[in-house]
């Protein structure tokens, strides 16, 4: 490599990834009307039902209760609920979690083996392709190497108080137990079938997941949940409710120990 080039490098990897040093764009999601016809638009069709019912169709895949849409609302396309609009130009993109560039494939193939504690599926897969048309499709428009306004989860500021989940085990009793479940095993119908999905124990996300940091969590929390009632809980209920649900038991996951091997772990909250 050229010194300049060496330069270039090392500058861009101090600076953090190509997109988010450009202005966000805003959130558009396109019409319906503007889903391709033909084998592509089926394919983004396949993409959408896959992000929507994951469990459903790719049981080998997922070994939890959850779907891609359980946290990547509303397929995907919600302001700070982790939206896939404009990741299509966003990749490749440096992820200190893994120390490497990651593809839009790498990111889907971990939140396989993490958020859904099951199995990567591959690259040249039919499903994998699927979801790959229907986050381009969600992404026209944005320019290569944006990012949208509200991607990911709006972080919050650092607690002024260490969390407290004793006082979260008091507030997810009254605001979220209804839907989660006093247990976190969500809700299932009597044949079994999830209608609410869990936040902790054995169907959940697994440690290595992203959600299960509590500063993931709080923002999720803060903003999104109560369901259909975000933004009606302080950042110290989020965050004491964040303390008692990353405190809870969950799968492990066996790969984690390679976690921010070049640096930048997230700081756990006080
Ligand atoms: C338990 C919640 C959860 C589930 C379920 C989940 N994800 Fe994620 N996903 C996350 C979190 C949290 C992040 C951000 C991770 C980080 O940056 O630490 C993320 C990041 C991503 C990204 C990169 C987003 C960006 O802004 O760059 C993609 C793509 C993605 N997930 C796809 C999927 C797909 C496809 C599925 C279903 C197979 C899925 N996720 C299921 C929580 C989840
Ligand atoms: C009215 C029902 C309802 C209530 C009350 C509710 N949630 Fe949720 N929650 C959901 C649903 C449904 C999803 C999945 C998103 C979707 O399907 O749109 C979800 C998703 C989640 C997720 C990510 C997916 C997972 O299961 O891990 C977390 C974490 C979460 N909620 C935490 C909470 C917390 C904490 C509270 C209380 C402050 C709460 N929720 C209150 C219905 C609810």
């Amino acid at each position: 490599m050229s010194k300049r080039l060496a330069l270039l490098v090392a500058a861009a990897l101090v600076a953090g990834p190509l997109a988010a040093q450009q202005k966000p764009v805003p959130l558009v999601v396109p019409a319906p009307q503007t889903m391709p016809s033909g084998p592509l638009g089926e394919a983004v069709q396949q993409g959408l039902s896959i992000i929507n019912a994951t469990r459903a169709a790719l049981p080998d895949y997922v070994g939890n209760a959850l779907n891609c849409s359980s946290c990547h609302l509303n397929g995907g396309t919600v302001a700070n609920g982790a939206p896939f609009v404009g990741l299509a130009g966003a990749y490749p993109e440096y992820f200190a979690r893994s120390g490497a560039v990651e593809t839009i494939e790498d990111r889907i193939a971990d939140c396989f083996r993490r958020s859904m504690n099951g199995k990567a599926i591959a690259v040249d897969s039919m499903p994998m392709r699927a979801i790959v048309a229907y986050i381009a499709w969600l992404s026209a428009g944005v320019p290569v190497g944006a990012s949208v306004d509200g991607r990911g989860f709006r972080a919050l500021p650092a607690p002024g108080r260490a969390p407290d989940a004793g006082r979260g085990a008091t507030l997810y009793a009254q605001r979220c137990a209804a839907c989660h479940g006093r247990d976190g095993g969500g809700l299932r119908t009597p044949e079994g079938t999830f209608v609410m999905p869990p936040v902790w124990g054995p169907q959940s996300f697994n440690d290595g997941a992203g959600m299960a940091q509590a500063a993931t969590l709080a923002a999720f929390i803060r903003a999104k949940m109560p369901l259909g009632r975000g933004g009606t809980l302080t950042d110290d209920d989020a965050w004491d409710i964040a303390a008692l649900i990353a405190g809870a038991p969950r799968p492990a996951y066996a790969g984690k120990s390679a976690d921010w091997s070049r640096g930048g772990r997230p700081a756990s909250p006080r």
